[in-house]
C-alpha cells in the first residue's frame, strides 16, 4: 500500500510539492482549537497498515508540537504501520547546552519527545553545531537534506558574480558548501552575540573583492540582527548592497523590514518556512529523501 501524507495546517504548499513528486497518497486530517485551548484531531481517511507521512515545519514549535504529537498519536491509534515525521524546519537547535546554570538543554529534551513520537525524520539543514548528528540527538533514522544545491542554482541563475559571505563560524559550512558548488569565492565574518538583539561582527580584508556581489548566507533569521550587522559590516568595507539568503527564514516581528532598511539589495529565503520571501524550494530534494526513507524503512 502507498505511504499517505498528512499535513499539519500551513505546511499544504509543501504537501502539494511533495504529493506532485511521489507516489503517495493525501489523507485530510481536521486539527482545531476547542474553546478551552486543547486541540482536536481527526484524520478523515483510512491509515490502518499504511506508512503516515506527516508533514509539519517546526517554526514557531510551542503552539504546533502538541497538535503534532497528538495527529502522530492518532495515526498510531488507527492502526497506521509506521509514523514518519517530514519537518522541513527543526526548532529548538541552538540550545544544545546550558549556557548558564540552571538553564534547560532544550535540544535534548524536544528531541526527546519528537523521538519518542515518530519512526524516523526527515528535515532540511538543522542546526548541527555543537551535537554532530542527528540520531544522536533523536535517536530515530533521520535524514538531513543539505538547501547548498537549490541554494547555489538559485545564486548562479540570479547574481552576476558573486562573493559568498558567511556572517559567523556556525554559518562557513553551509557557505563554504554553496560557494564550492558555484567555484565562487567566500569569507566567513566573526561574531560576538552579546544577547538576543545585541550582535556585532568583524570582517577580514575584502578589498580585492570589490567588483563582486556579496551574497550573505545563514542557516537561520530570526530576529535578523546577524544578517543586520553583516550587511552594515560589508557596506562599510565598500563592497555593493549584499543579497541575503536564509535556509530558514523565521524573520521575528519586523525583521524584515529592518534588514531591508539595514541595506540589502534583496532577501530571499528557502521554503522551509512559509514566508514572502520564499524563492528557493526544496520540494525536489525532499521528495527525494522522502523516497529513500520510506523504501528504507520497507527493507527494499
Ligand atoms: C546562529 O548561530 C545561527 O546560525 C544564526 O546566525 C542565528 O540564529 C541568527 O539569529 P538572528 O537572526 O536572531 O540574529
Amino acid at each position: 500500500m502507498k505511504p499517505l501524507l498528512l499535513a499539519m495546517p500551513g505546511n499544504e504548499h509543501m504537501a502539494d510539492a511533495l504529493e506532485a513528486a511521489l507516489e503517495m497518497d493525501r489523507c485530510p486530517v481536521t486539527v482545531r482549537r476547542f474553546p478551552d485551548g486543547e486541540s482536536y484531531i481527526r484524520i478523515a481517511g483510512d491509515v490502518a497498515g499504511r506508512e503516515a507521512v506527516l508533514i509539519c515545519s517546526l517554526d514557531r514549535p510551542d503552539e504546533k508540537l502538541v497538535p503534532l504529537f497528538l495527529l502522530a498519536g492518532a495515526a498510531r491509534e488507527n492502526g497506521a504501520h509506521r509514523v514518519g515525521l517530514v519537518a522541513p524546519y527543526l526548532a529548538y537547535m541552538r540550545q544544545d547546552r546550558r549556557f548558564n546554570a540552571g538553564e534547560a538543554t532544550s535540544a535534548k529534551h524536544v528531541a526527546r519527545w519528537i523521538g519518542t513520537q515518530f519512526d524516523w525524520l526527515v528535515t532540511v539543514d538543522p542546526h548541527l553545531h555543537r551535537i554532530k548528528n542527528l540520531v544522536e540527538l533523536y535517536g530515530i533514522p533521520s535524514c538531513v537534506v543539505p538547501a547548498a544545491g537549490v541554494i547555489a542554482e538559485w545564486i548562479s541563475r540570479n547574481v552576476p558574480k558573486p562573493l559568498l559571505v558567511g556572517p559567523d563560524e556556525e554559518s562557513a559550512q553551509w557557505v563554504a558548501d554553496v560557494a564550492g558548488r558555484m567555484g565562487a569565492p567566500s569569507v566567513v565574518l566573526t561574531k560576538t552575540r552579546r544577547g538576543d538583539r545585541d550582535v556585532s561582527v568583524s570582517v577580514p580584508q575584502v578589498e580585492r573583492w570589490k567588483d563582486y556581489t556579496p551574497v550573505l548566507v545563514d542557516d537561520i533569521v530570526s530576529t535578523a540582527r546577524t544578517m543586520i550587522e553583516t550587511v552594515r559590516a560589508v557596506r562599510e568595507c565598500g563592497l555593493a548592497d549584499p543579497v541575503c539568503v536564509a535556509v530558514h527564514g523565521i524573520f521575528a516581528t519586523e525583521a524584515l523590514e529592518e534588514l531591508s532598511a539595514a541595506g540589502a539589495a534583496q532577501v530571499v529565503s528557502t521554503d522551509t518556512v512559509v514566508h514572502s520571501t520564499n524563492l528557493i524550494s526544496l520540494g525536489r530534494p525532499l521528495a527525494a529523501a522522502i523516497g529513500g526513507m520510506v523504501e528504507a524503512e520497507r527493507g527494499t
